[in-house]
């Protein structure tokens, strides 16, 4: 395959800080992502209030700092006054998204205080299928308010004195696709989203909002865009300074049947966010946004390796992933790294049971094999991200779909670069290649330094039932020009 790659990472040009949220996670009501998943009653697994605990710690684990709920498309039907209060009158409502019966026996103080165990920030999703602005405010109200008002005293009843103090609120959930049960068009939908945010910020002005967009590579992200980046006309409480909208949500899902058209298709990513923070420069430029408000970030609050079809389970979600799936969402993590600088948030799609790294059994949990580079990414790739230049012959065999392979070129080796808080240099290299080990010349720093592999014996194999840990520790004393070999399907992290 040509002459051996080289790795240079630039430590003194730093691309932007990595937000800590980039390692959020999602729990919808569907299949058994709730219901049998983090919330489990009368197992012996359970603490009292029937969270699972080992759901929690594994949760911890990843320092999972972010959690959206309730959908997904779920929310488009969902009424949050039916999830609080006693749990005997909460009724139970057809649920129309996934086609079944959703009990509300869990809903939104369930959620806040399951978000506390896990350490969490708690990041809701508004009902703009059938709910109301009313709902929402009132959803707002009994969230955040400290005053002597309606909703605010129905949580005090429902046994909560402190507000949650919930920030992160998004404007709906994939409104654009046929699939909602009411669908939107780009006008419709930025029309209601900024009347709705008007009213949101005005209750609570501390919040911030996220747009719905699509895949950041649509017509509908360039509308609403442009309908809805725009300095609020009457100010908001006079401060011409901000803007309604602080986030733009984009969702993508990456999956192939063949093992290396998987791994590299979450490339499509970094072009969709680098034309969605385009997006956003333009709308900005168009409706006169002074350079002093602040850039409106993106938050991928749905990715992960999905492929439908091929995953079991009622709904197509409960996937089995492969090494080769863990090697994808490791070039999913390491388009966020490269691309801090637009990322206000990620939330892999989904935490548990559902298209998720974490399955539980009424006996137990199991971690796959993508658990596993999330665990690597969270623990060492934080701080700021660096540049880094590579030297790689690229992969030319073929992608599906083929706008993966239109987005951008696939070296062999993926990588990203961090400078942790601690001073180390992390670098996360995918070596994507099937059969073909790459020895690589790189320079570092006197000192010693370690290495965490994940790889296993072939592309399709998936995680041992037996829980422990994949994962290869090395560590050395290294200094000036070193060859370090990265074995074929692998992730490794080195830190020095
Ligand atoms: O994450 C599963 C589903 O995928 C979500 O409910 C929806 O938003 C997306 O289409």
């Amino acid at each position: 395959m040509g002459k051996n790659p080289t790795i240079t990472v630039d430590a003194d040009y730093v691309i932007a800080p990595i937000t800590p949220l980039t390692y959020g996670g999602f729990t919808e009501h569907m299949g058994r992502c709730i219901y049998g998943g983090i919330y489990d009653p009368g197992n012996s697994l359970s603490d009292a209030n029937g969270f699972r605990t080992d759901v929690i710690e594994a949760l911890k684990e990843l320092k999972t700092p972010v959690v959206r709920y309730p959908g997904g498309n779920f929310v488009a039907t969902y009424h949050w006054l039916d999830g609080v209060g006693p749990k005997e009158h909460r009724p139970k409502r057809p649920e129309l998204a996934w086609q079944g019966v959703e009990s509300n026996q869990f809903g939104t103080d369930e959620f806040m205080q399951w978000c506390e165990l896990v350490g969490a920030e708690p990041y809701l999703c508004l009902n703009f299928g059938t709910g109301t602005l009313d709902e929402a405010l009132g959803w707002l109200e009994y969230c955040n308010s400290s005053a002597d008002t309606y909703y605010a005293n129905l949580r005090r009843k429902n046994g909560r004195e402190n507000p949650y103090n919930v920030k992160y609120w998004a404007l709906g959930n994939e409104v654009w696709g046929p699939w909602q049960v009411l669908q939107s068009t780009p006008s419709a939908y930025s029309h209601q989203a900024y009347q709705w945010a008007k009213a949101l910020k005005l209750q609570d002005p501390s919040i911030k909002l996220i747009l719905c967009g699509k895949d950041g590579l649509s017509s509908w992200d360039h509308q609403v865009l442009k309908e809805c980046v725009k300095v609020d006309a009457h100010g908001l409480n006079g401060d011409l300074t901000r803007s309604l909208i602080d986030m733009h949500s984009i969702h993508l899902y990456t999956a192939s049947q063949d093992y290396v058209a998987n791994i590299v298709a979450p490339r499509a990513a970094e072009r969709a966010i680098q034309i969605t923070s385009g997006l956003i420069d333009l709308a900005r430029i168009e409706n006169g946004v002074s350079p002093s408000v602040p850039k409106q970030k993106i938050c991928f609050d749905e990715w992960n390796v999905w492929d439908p079809v091929r995953a079991p389970g009622e709904l197509g979600a409960e996937e089995k992933y492969t090494l080769s799936d863990a090697l994808a969402v490791a070039v999913w993590l390491n388009v966020f790294i490269r691309q801090a600088a637009h990322i206000g948030m990620a939330t892999i799609a989904q935490s548990v049971n559902v298209i998720s790294p974490l399955m539980t059994s009424p006996t137990g949990i199991h971690k796959q094999m993508t658990w596993w580079p999330l665990k690597l990414f969270s623990e060492h790739m934080r701080g700021d991200s660096l540049a880094v230049h590579v030297c790689a012959p690229a992969y030319e065999g073929s992608t599906t779909p083929a706008w993966i392979r239109a987005a951008t070129d696939t070296p062999w080796l993926d990588v990203s670069a961090a400078r942790d808080d601690d001073g180390f240099t992390n670098l996360a290299v995918v070596n994507v290649s099937p059969d073909e080990d790459f020895q690589t010349v790189m320079n570092v720093r006197e000192g010693y330094m370690r290495s965490f592999t994940l790889t296993a014996e072939g592309m399709g194999s998936v995680a041992k039932e037996d829980g422990i840990d994949p994962i290869k520790h090395d560590t050395w004393y290294a200094k000036g020009q070193i060859e370090y070999l990265f074995p074929r399907h692998s992730l490794t992290i080195l830190k020095f």
